[in-house]
């Protein structure tokens, strides 16, 4: 589908106004704004009367498979301003044998991430926080990354001819930092983690005037990344799996996808049903689920943060309480995986299955089968996994077997 038609003609929009998520106060829509004066991140308000009267469920039969079939419920009030790479549908692919070992009568699935443009869901955030820069106005935007997030926004900066600038952590994977600047943005490699990268971002702000797009601290970013909630119901006809896995960083995709059901509702598209959601940390950078069993509303810095799992190592997120209070409001839980049982978890989907996950989507398998383990969730449970990049973006095994063609071939030992 070419961009320029992504809303089959007219658009008709629903934003009402943006909310506090912590106190509730109200700002108004189509202005500039960076986090509330709480200091708590904005969440999108929507008429959903409205969007219940002109979308009904029937109308989506005919729009294409990219996340813009739901935009009555996105933010971009100008399709002009729509800066779209091919935001694909991406499959829900089942893990039958892994199923049938584990899990007799559940089902085992995987929302596969990876087929997004920039080979990660980040793209889902980004491409709307870079429509909604583009829209307006912005003409600079900045960010700290663990690698995916940071490669979205050069690309879709790029397209939309907004200048990009980037700081991440000097050991993000390589393949990252090379391909944020393929695509144009400046990028910094910083002695430190996503929070002091976020740091020098923030007093950037002050000096050069870019516009912050932080996880969190931009508006809209959540907005792209809810479309995962909506996509995975209208997949499963309208009903939400059991339990959903979700590995969690910043924690957007969790929180979005929370508000997104909450909508979804609203307009009348699903019941009341919710999916348990479960929080998924590596054992070496583990806040949220510190937080979940201390029983307390926010998760304090979490300090030598290490993971394999590069894009889930975040310390702190600002969205903290939003990410526990939709683990407990779903009765989920959060949880902690060490790195051999990542690794060890991406390899048996890859030889199993034959589907390569990247590290921090192997790590809501590993999790999934603790939680078997410990029997906080059931054989019987549709659950869904989220593997968030594809995983040909990381190191992968190293082959030394080599045939010397001139020589004769002994087949029968291959
Ligand atoms: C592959 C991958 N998985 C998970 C995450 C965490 O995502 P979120 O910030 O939505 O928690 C990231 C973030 O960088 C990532 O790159």
């Amino acid at each position: 589908m070419p961009d320029h038609d992504w809303t089959g003609g007219a658009l008709q929009t629903f934003v009402s106004h943006l909310e506090c998520s912590l106190t509730g106060e109200r700002y108004p829509a189509d202005q500039l704004h960076g986090l509330s004066r709480a200091g708590r991140p904005l969440l999108v308000r929507y008429d959903l009367d409205g969007i219940r009267r002109a979308l009904p469920r029937a109308a989506l039969a005919s729009r294409p498979q990219t996340l813009w079939r739901y935009r009555e419920m996105l933010p971009v009030r100008r399709p002009e301003n729509v800066v779209a790479l091919g935001e694909v549908v991406t499959p829900l692919v089942s893990l039958p044998r892994i199923a049938s070992r584990l899990a007799k009568g559940g089902e085992l699935l995987v929302k596969d991430e990876g087929r997004l443009p920039t080979g990660s869901f980040k793209a889902r955030g980004l491409v709307l926080a870079v429509s909604m820069a583009k829209e307006l106005g912005i003409s600079h935007m900045a960010m700290p990354t663990n690698g995916n997030a940071g490669a979205a926004m050069a690309a879709y900066c790029a397209r939309a001819g907004i200048k990009a600038t980037v700081f991440c952590p000097d050991d993000t994977p390589a393949v990252n930092v090379r391909e944020i600047a393929m695509q144009g943005a400046a990028v910094y490699l910083v002695d430190g983690l996503i929070d002091d990268c976020g740091k020098l971002v923030a007093e950037g702000e002050k000096t050069v005037g870019w516009f912050n797009c932080s996880t969190l601290r931009e508006p809209y970013r959540i907005e792209g990344k809810k479309t995962m909630g909506i996509e995975l119901a209208e997949q499963l006809g309208w009903e939400v799996p059991d339990v959903i896995f979700y590995p969690t960083g910043g924690g957007t995709g969790l929180i979005g996808m929370w508000k997104a059901f909450a909508e979804l509702e609203a307009i009348g598209f699903i019941g009341s049903k919710r999916p348990q959601m479960v929080a998924v940390q590596a054992a070496g950078c583990a806040p949220m689920v510190r937080a979940f069993e201390n029983g307390s509303e926010h998760a304090p810095r979490w300090e030598d943060a290490h993971t394999v799992a590069s894009g889930i190592r975040v310390p702190r997120a600002i969205g903290d309480f939003l990410i526990l209070r939709a683990v407990r409001e779903s009765k989920g839980f959060a949880i902690a995986v060490t790195d051999e049982k990542i690794s060890s978890a991406l390899n048996e989907v890859a030889r199993e299955e034959g589907l390569l996950l990247c590290p921090e989507g192997a790590a809501t398998y590993a999790a999934y089968k603790q939680s078997l383990d410990d029997g906080r969730i059931t054989k019987t449970d549709r659950v869904m996994l989220f593997n968030c990049a594809t995983g040909l973006k990381y190191p992968l095994a190293k082959v030394d077997r080599t045939l010397d063609r001139h020589k004769p071939i002994d087949y029968a030992k291959l």
